[in-house]
């Protein structure tokens, strides 16, 4: 039998992505609503997801054409509601599945993280992650005060001084430390509370935190981050990376070498589960799925310019400085924001496409590998899996509705299950047990 792997969900912020899409309901009126995200949630763990993992960004981005207009039109990159405050609402109506908030290092404190993180630890029994961002924007730092964003190397510095303070802080009540002994008259045994002193370069903290310890002990530590000193940083922390890559030798390198480097760390390669993100189109037969593919595509057409303003979001690189249907001249492109995003753009780019084709291939290319039924897809996914080596995949997608989550939830995922491929219930109460189920 093959390998069982692991699923979760890439959701882009907490709101309404798939506004003006078909079957989102009235999305326009229900966003502020936390039952979208609720229910998408609830058949998510129906279906056995290891994790919701909820995207964010703290700004109201003016990359593209240096206005915030074809952002806010759209109702792209936001509205952003807090994905910590979604996450407790989540947690309240689930019972198994991993909620992963992104929380950027730096801006806030890491007392204040490790608080409102170790609070939700405790209000879900034990399911919370942290998907760890170093951030990117400027507009970003401008918000909490910060002329810019530091350099791309210097924030991943930052971030494991980061780590380190709020690792401490997550350990600063020792297992048994609350005794809850009321004949004794003892609450919690303060000499199994301690102080942690961190004084480093960026970041001072005195401790212990005051909310208590964690039902997991630290929350499940996700990442995301393709250029060497991101994949090593994922190697050093995470339980879990997310990788996006276009083609099957290019996720078994990704994979390996996250793997080459947490066994250089000391660990044990296996502690960290690596998911690929997908976006697969699925249909009730063969036919409905290229149709559907050929609509995707059309759509992708018609939103050529949003898709070059989600580069210009991560990249800070204004596309909509150039013409759309020419050729763009790219030995100038640099970025302080995602490289590896950069990289595949002018990969697509330097086969001599104009903008306009550029953005159509960018928006079309992850969908296209992947469509057809839920069985002919599960076989897919089972062949990728067996190349890769595991461990397993991430969907996301701009078309989120409930239709959308439940052709996945309950078309593909029953098909997965028939071929023993996904778990078809939970090993486990709490999140990282279940990460490292398998
Ligand atoms: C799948 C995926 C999800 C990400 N989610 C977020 C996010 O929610 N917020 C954010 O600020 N950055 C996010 N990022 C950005 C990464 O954390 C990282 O900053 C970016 O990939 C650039 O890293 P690199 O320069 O090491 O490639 C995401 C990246 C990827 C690939």
């Amino acid at each position: 039998m093959a390998d069982m792997f692991h699923l979760a969900w890439f959701l882009h912020g907490s709101s309404a992505v798939s506004w003006g899409r078909p079957f989102t309901g009235s999305i326009g009126r229900d966003w502020m609503s936390p039952d979208l995200v609720v229910d998408m949630a609830r058949s998510m763990e129906r279906a056995g997801f290891d994790y919701l993992l909820i995207e964010d960004s703290s700004y109201v981005p003016d990359a593209y054409g240096g206005s915030m207009d074809v952002y806010l039109r759209a109702g792209h990159s936001s509205p952003r509601q807090d994905p910590t405050v979604v996450s407790a609402l989540v947690s309240q109506r689930t019972e198994r599945l991993g909620i992963v908030p992104t929380i950027g290092t730096f801006a806030t404190p890491p007392y204040l993280l490790a608080r409102a993180i170790g609070t939700l630890d405790q209000l879900s029994n034990g399911r919370i992650g942290w998907n760890v961002v170093t951030g990117s924007s400027d507009r970003a730092a401008q918000n909490y005060g910060m002329p810019g964003m530091p350099e791309h190397d210097e924030r991943y510095e930052i971030a494991d001084e980061y780590l380190r303070a709020a690792m401490a802080l997550f350990g600063s009540w020792e297992p048994g430390s609350v005794v809850d002994d009321p004949a004794a008259g003892i609450f919690a045994d303060h000499t199994r509370v301690h102080r942690v002193d961190h004084r480093g370069e960026h970041f001072a903290v005195r401790g212990p935190l005051n909310s208590g310890p964690l039902p997991q002990g630290r929350p499940v530590i996700a990442q995301a981050g393709g250029s060497p000193r991101g994949r090593e940083f994922g190697a050093r922390h995470a339980d879990t990376v997310l990788c996006m890559a276009k083609t099957v030798p290019e996720m078994k390198a990704f994979r390996d070498d996250v793997r080459r480097h947490a066994a250089a760390f000391g660990r044990d390669p296996d502690d960290i589960k690596v998911l690929f993100i997908i976006d697969p189109v699925i249909g009730g037969t063969e036919e409905e799925a290229r149709e559907r593919v050929r609509q995707r595509e059309l759509a992708a057409l018609a939103d050529a310019e949003i898709t070059l303003a989600m580069q210009s979001k991560v990249t800070n690189i204004d596309f909509g400085a150039y013409d759309l249907d020419r050729p763009i001249e790219l030995s100038g492109l640099r970025t302080n924001g995602h490289q590896q995003v950069l990289e595949q753009f002018v990969a697509v780019a330097g086969e001599g496409r104009t903008l306009r084709e550029v953005a159509v291939e960018l928006a079309r290319a992850a969908t296209t590998r992947l469509a057809g039924t839920p069985d002919s897809v599960a076989a897919r996914m089972a062949e990728t899996m067996a190349e890769v080596g595991g461990d397993g995949f991430l969907f996301s997608s701009n078309d989120v509705s409930r239709r959308t989550v439940a052709e996945i939830t309950d078309g593909l995922v029953p098909a997965l299950q028939q071929r023993g491929l996904v778990r078809t219930g939970y090993e486990h109460a709490m999140f990282r047990d279940n990460l490292l189920a398998f």
